[in-house]
């Protein structure tokens, strides 16, 4: 099948592109030194190529990734790096035939964690970005805690979000180092052998952290495309043109709903102005010639919660569609 004929709006991916960006980042940062985070991509097939460069130990971000993984046999070293207090949901990934390791910040993810059967266990520091984690100097008192409740600490994990995307390269590393000097505090107060932290952004600069949670740069997107990184956009929504407007614009078929928008609006291959983007229409300002049925191909702002929308990625090489990879990992 030619990518042309695919219903849209459809979730394209070069494989040239995501092939190089594999092998870059396999060379960078070989075999364990990378724990891919699968909530960029949430698709085992994707995953399964990460696993095939050597990358077995993986992030995820919600009970519903751990378990998508373990069916799919990629549960050899599972991080959950997120907080879970949902008895329920705890109980099914302790009793998965996979290595999971869960996240815990406070004594009440220790004892859910502990309660459910969970074995294994990183203290989730907070190292500057305002979301999860406990204080640096909370996480040694938490880690004892922990193995007092019977869990096992394997070391600690933070995530320096706010640093990442920085468009200063020697800023974004500055800024690196000092988020890294709190986990690596916290790090010698509880002990074990992980320290598990960065991005795409800062995966060549995070010196402190015995592995990288990167995820994406396997697709990437425009807000990652500005920062000079070795990586080539591999992601793409198809869309239609469905209507042209005598004032000079026209509409596509990809809206708001095919396209995570919380780091701006997408761009356009081709150098077209986007206009405006609703829920499912995409109005392009143009003074091309653009004509009803023509397709663009639109460049995602946000990976991560692009793919959420869609329910499988095509993958294309030379404009035919090489196979169609069910993003089987979304939900929670
Ligand atoms: C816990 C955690 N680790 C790592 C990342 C980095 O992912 P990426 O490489 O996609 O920026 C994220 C992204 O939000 C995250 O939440």
């Amino acid at each position: 099948m030619r990518a042309e004929e695919l219903a849209t709006p459809a979730l394209v991916v070069e494989a040239g592109a995501l092939g190089h960006n594999l092998r870059v980042m396999s060379e960078a940062l070989r075999g364990p030194r990378l724990r891919p985070h699968v909530k960029a991509h949430k698709c085992t097939g994707l995953a399964s190529r990460q696993a095939a460069n050597g990358h077995l130990g993986f992030t995820c971000a919600t009970p519903r990734e751990v378990e998508g993984m373990s069916a799919a046999g990629l549960g050899e070293d599972l991080l959950l790096a997120n907080e879970v207090l949902d008895p329920a949901r705890l109980h099914r990934l302790a009793r998965l035939d996979a290595r999971v390791t869960v996240a815990v910040d406070s004594d009440a993810t220790v004892a859910a964690a502990a309660r459910a059967g969970i074995e294994e266990v990183l203290i989730d520091v907070n190292i500057g970005l305002p979301r999860c984690g406990c204080r640096p100097e909370e996480a040694g008192p938490l880690s004892e805690k922990a193995r007092a409740a019977g869990l096992s600490v394997r070391g600690v994990m933070g995530y320096e979000g706010h640093c990442v995307g920085l468009p200063d390269r020697e800023l974004r590393a500055e800024m690196t180092a000092s988020a890294m000097e709190l986990l690596e505090s916290a790090h010698r107060d509880v002990g074990g052998d992980i320290v598990s932290a960065g991005a795409t952004g800062n995966y060549d600069l995070n010196r402190g952290a015995t592995e990288i949670q990167a995820g994406s740069y396997a697709l990437m997107d425009t807000a990652y495309g500005k920062l000079a990184l070795p990586f080539q956009q591999a992601l793409f929504v198809l869309a239609t043109i469905i209507s042209v407007s005598a004032s000079g614009y026209a509409v596509a078929d990809c809206g708001l709903k095919a396209l995570g928008m919380d780091h701006g609006p997408p761009e356009l291959v081709g150098g077209h102005d986007v206009y405006l983007v609703s829920d499912e229409h995409l109005t392009i300002g143009t003074v091309s010639p653009l004509q009803v049925g023509d397709r663009v191909r639109v460049i995602p702002a946000h990976v991560d919660p692009t793919v959420a929308y869609h329910e499988r990625m095509h993958v294309v090489q030379d404009g035919e569609v090489l196979d169609a990879w069910p993003v089987d990992l979304r939900g929670w």
